[in-house]
């Protein structure tokens, strides 16, 4: 029997490699940028024609390569970046197999020109199908370019599964965004179709998010800094109510590296539990950094897959840090002034959406609480709480926005400029000197009562009022089988019953939210909301019991506050951890600046 195993040629395994690494004409952009900035290019300039099918073109101002290593560079395993296996924990570069100019090679015509700084001649290659068709010596600025032409011209097959050219030009538009979204520090141009869509001059992680979104994008994101022994994590998320429809706008770079760990994302996502609807997604883009030795890159062929050595540990870091910036800052936004023009007229009306100025207004007593920005950007470290951070969430210090007297002097008539009015008994006043405060009273209360029963259902420390005669509730017995449950979960909330019969139960404890009055009327609403949300239900009943009963315990329009109660709900909403908002994303509280309401006078007839 004659054998039957054969090497395969070079160009029939590099085109077979190719199949991993190069899927479409973005893969070839990612490649090629990437080795770019590997090079340590300054200036990066891409240009494609027809979604990139026909023509990719990059050109750096990097290292530039000698003759030999511009030769070696299309040969598959063949990389300056590692020597040994260890050195793919110790990474600190983009690229790390070799395999990205040689499958590209292998299914499309590349030329390369390139030259190194200290040398006076460069090199030009071109190769087709991995065959070298000419080398050549020649003059070239220093750099490298590398022009891609006819992608997959010698494999039809997944020529023919290409897109169109609009949506291969989005895949090239969507990498290069998140290239160029990670990399502010370097500077990027690209055309389409000898058109330029971009001209990105290095700069700020902030400017370079305007430059790429859009000018009025920053002002609803939250920046953000922070840093610990195990990791740091930096960026910018969406302000809560600052929400879109897909998670297209959702970028996280570990280590400069474009990555999809969708349990990670999943502790992004989760530390806006109790801010946004169910359906709308936030803004974010986060650079994680960590040591090289506490990754693995080298998961996923296309490099987009990496493991933590501690994945959980990362996710709980990650989340508290997120959840203790949303919490904090959730005020910046509203605390921004509309800038004032020489003339003294306010040349942007509306905080929510013109140009703000860089300069942000604190309320006097409670500043502390809030980041300052410095001239990054960035806001400073928030918290040096850091070892906290797998201790649950924090809640902002108390600061006591009242003194004990004001809060006892209930009726007295004050002079203090602070003093909380109702309006149509369900607004609250409250004037500072800059600017007008409005609280809803309704949503204040949810907010204020969720964070109460989701601390106490945390540490399951909820106690309600005795009842002094234990009430009986009559319902139906499946209804009593559904209570009974999630009876640990309602438990844990201040109530305590136990079950009597088939379709009877009995009251001993209430959390003091709750008017006896209300309590039949809360339990069919209880069990009704079960029912309508069954499935949500089942995932998260304890998140979804917390909003029932915070919906329930509110205080309601209409009613009629005495000075102390405002007081107290004010000095609660602002200890929360999160104040501006319902656990649904409904405002607690707007502001009104002096400048808006003179804007309101000066408006056009
Ligand atoms: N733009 C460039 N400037 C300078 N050197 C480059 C450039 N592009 C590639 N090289 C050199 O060519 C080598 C091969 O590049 P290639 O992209 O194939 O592999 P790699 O980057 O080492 O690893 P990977 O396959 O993971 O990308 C690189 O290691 C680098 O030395
Ligand atoms: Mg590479």
């Amino acid at each position: 029997m004659p054998n039957l195993i054969h090497l395969l040629p070079d160009n029939v395994a590099n085109q077979i490699a190719a199949g991993e690494v190069v899927q479409r004409p973005a893969s070839v952009v990612k490649e090629l940028i990437e080795n770019s900035l590997d090079a340590h290019a300054k200036n990066i300039t891409l240009i494609f024609r027809d979604g990139g099918k026909t023509l990719i073109d990059i050109i750096d101002d990097g290292s530039g390569m000698s003759v030999t290593d511009a030769r070696m560079s299309f040969e598959r395993h063949a990389t300056s970046k590692i020597n040994k296996s260890e050195d793919l924990f110790s990474l600190q570069t983009m690229g790390f197999r070799g395999e990205a100019l040689a499958s590209i090679a292998a299914v499309a015509q590349v030329e390369m020109k390139t030259r190194k700084h200290e040398d006076e001649l460069g090199t030009r290659i071109c190769l087709e199908a991995s065959d070298v068709k000419i080398q050549e010596p020649g003059s070239f600025p220093a750099g490298t370019r590398i022009i891609v032409k006819n992608l997959f011209f010698n494999v039809p097959a997944r020529r023919n599964f290409l897109k169109t050219d609009a949506i291969e030009t989005r895949h090239i538009m969507d990498e290069f965004i998140r290239i160029a979204l990670c990399r502010n520090d370097i500077s990027f141009q690209l055309f389409n179709e000898e058109e330029q869509v971009y001209d990105l001059p290095a700069s700020t992680p902030g400017k370079r998010i305007s430059d790429l979104f859009g000018k009025g994008y920053l002002e609803n994101l939250i920046p953000f800094q922070e840093h610990s022994e195990y990791l740091s994590l930096e960026g910018f998320i969406s302000r809560p109510d600052f929400l879109k429809k897909t998670r297209g706008e959702q970028f996280l770079f570990v280590n400069e590296r474009i990555v999809k760990h969708p349990y990670i994302q999943h502790a992004i996502i989760s530390a806006y539990e109790s801010l946004i609807p169910p359906g709308t997604f936030p803004f974010y883009m986060l650079k994680l950094n960590v040591d090289p030795a506490r990754i693995d890159v080298n998961v996923h062929p296309a490099k987009t897959e990496i493991k933590f050595e501690d994945e959980r540990l990362v996710y709980s870091i990650v989340l508290n840090i997120l959840k203790r910036v949303l919490g904090n800052a959730s005020l910046i936004p509203q605390l921004e002034i509309p800038v004032v023009s020489k003339t003294g007229l306010v040349e942007n009306q509306s905080y929510q959406t013109g140009t703000v100025s860089p300069q942000t207004f604190s309320i006097p007593e409670y500043s502390k609480n809030y980041p300052a920005k410095d001239q990054t950007g960035f806001t400073q470290n928030i918290s040096g709480a850091w070892n906290q951070f797998s201790g649950g969430t924090q809640l902002p210090k108390e600061n006591k926005l009242f003194s004990d007297s004001e809060l006892r002097a209930t009726n007295e008539k004050n002079e203090h400029k602070n003093e909380p009015v109702q309006l149509f008994n369900q607004f609250i006043l409250w004037p500072q000197e800059q600017e007008l405060i409005v609280i809803n009273q309704t949503y204040a209360s949810e907010r204020i009562v969720y964070e109460k029963y989701r601390k106490s259902a945390s540490t399951k420390s909820g106690t309600g009022k005795q009842l002094l005669f234990p009430q009986t509730l009559q319902l139906n017995p499946a209804d009593v089988m559904l209570l009974m449950e999630s009876a640990e979960d309602i438990f844990a909330m201040g109530f305590d019953f136990n079950q009597l019969g088939k379709d009877t139960i009995v009251l001993h404890a209430v959390p003091e939210e709750v008017t006896f009055e209300e309590l039949d009327n809360f339990f069919h609403q209880l069990l009704e909301g079960i029912k309508q949300n069954r499935s949500s239900y089942s995932q998260n009943r304890r998140e979804f019991l917390l909003r029932i009963m915070a919906k329930k315990a509110t205080i309601k329009p209409g009613k009629k506050l005495d000075p102390a109660e405002m007081k107290g709900l004010i000095e609660k909403l602002f200890s929360c951890e999160v104040k501006s908002y319902t656990p649904d994303g409904i405002p607690t509280f707007v502001m009104m600046t002096a400048q808006e309401l003179n804007g309101r006078f000066l408006k056009k007839k």
